[in-house]
């Protein structure tokens, strides 16, 4: 099982690296590569790492190949994305290749509407820039939340998270990293209904390890809390805006505090080669934790 498992690792790995090689200048996106549209066993981020290293323009097309019958797809809301409701979606297509022209800049959400599939990681989140490629105003950044209070129940109240997130610009592909003691604090997700009632029982996801690090990968509002008692309504409570790239130039603050996420610090590579190299050294990092564990 493990060595199965393992298996898998290393031919995703060696998917999502041979991608490197030719993304930029193709207008047909064959979602996922070699690896196609399915379940991704073993390695649920396979499609956002895949989405990550490809550069969407308006007119380009997003082909879907899977095996008739056993696998489906469909546009969806981001909401239905984000909870895998496959109620409804705006179009549903069942057989490959399933072509989807992207013709308006915007995000777009698809997901598979069999079984868990979806819940299993068959969803795929992207967004198409205006036209031409667009600039990257800067690399990647881990945003700790909090700087050194970390998340806790902040002794100031809920200003203390809303005066941290201010004035920070967070575009797709950064992260939030929660550091917190285990056992005494966690991070839920929590849609905006749930942020503004403190309703904590009622969670899109829920993390307990620390440090939690959390990708955005849409834009838009995001919401996090607790579940522990109270926490949420003394102020534990965090909401951001997350833009797209083609955002705003890089403010001061946020350019200092985080480091970048480039091959060096000094000059940072633009984002299409950055998040290659850091996926893939990520990939290459379990896998060989992986591999520590046949040997
Ligand atoms: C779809 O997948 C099949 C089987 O893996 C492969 O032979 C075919 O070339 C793929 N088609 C595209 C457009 O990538
Ligand atoms: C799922 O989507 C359908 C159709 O949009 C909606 O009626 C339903 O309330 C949604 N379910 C949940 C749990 O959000
Ligand atoms: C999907 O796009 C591919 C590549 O352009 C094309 O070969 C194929 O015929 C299209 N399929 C459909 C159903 O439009
Ligand atoms: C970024 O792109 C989105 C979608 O194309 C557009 O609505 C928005 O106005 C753009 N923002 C800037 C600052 O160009
Ligand atoms: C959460 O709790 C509130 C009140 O305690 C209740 O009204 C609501 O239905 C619960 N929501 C869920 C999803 O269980
Ligand atoms: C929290 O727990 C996880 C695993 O459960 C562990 O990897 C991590 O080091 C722990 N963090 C701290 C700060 O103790
Ligand atoms: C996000 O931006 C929208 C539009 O500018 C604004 O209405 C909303 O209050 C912002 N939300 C957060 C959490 O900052
Ligand atoms: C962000 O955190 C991840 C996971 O710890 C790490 O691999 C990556 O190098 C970090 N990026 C930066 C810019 O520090």
């Amino acid at each position: 099982m493990a060595f199965r498992n393992n298996m898998k690792l290393v031919i995703m790995t060696l998917v999502v690296c041979a991608l490197l090689q030719n993304t930029d200048a193709e207008k047909v996106h064959v979602v996922g590569g070699d690896l196609g549209w399915r379940i991704p066993l073993g390695v649920p981020i396979v499609y956002d790492a895949w989405a990550s290293l490809q550069d969407f323009n308006v007119g380009d097309i997003l082909l879907f190949n899977f095996t008739n019958g056993e696998q489906d797809v469909a546009r969806v809301t981001k909401e239905a994305y984000l909870i895998c409701n496959t109620t409804n979606p705006i179009s549903l297509k069942k057989t490959s290749p399933a072509n989807f022209t992207l013709d308006t800049a915007g995000d777009y959400y698809f997901i598979s509407t069999l079984d868990q599939h979806c819940l299993e990681g068959q969803k795929l989140a992207i967004h198409v820039h205006g036209s031409g490629p667009s600039p990257a105003p800067r690399g990647l950044l881990n945003y700790t939340v909090g700087d050194k209070l970390g998340w806790l129940v902040p002794p100031g109240g809920e200003i203390a998270y809303a005066t941290w997130a201010y004035g920070k610009t967070f575009i797709i592909g950064d992260s939030l990293v929660f550091y917190y003691l285990n056992g005494t604090q966690d991070v839920a997700v929590v849609t905006k209904e749930a942020y503004e009632k403190c309703e904590t029982n009622n969670t899109l996801a829920v993390y307990t390890s620390s440090p939690t690090r959390i990708i955005l990968k849409t834009t838009g509002e995001h919401f996090f809390t607790s579940t522990y008692k109270h926490h949420c309504a003394l102020g534990q409570k965090l909401a951001i805006n997350v833009t797209s790239f083609n955002g705003t130039a890089l403010s001061p603050e946020s350019a200092l505090s985080p480091t970048y996420l480039g091959p060096s610090t000094s000059a940072p590579a633009p984002f299409s080669s950055a998040p290659s190299m850091v996926i893939c050294g990520y990939m290459v990092t379990l896998l060989s934790i992986g591999l520590a564990f046949i040997i």
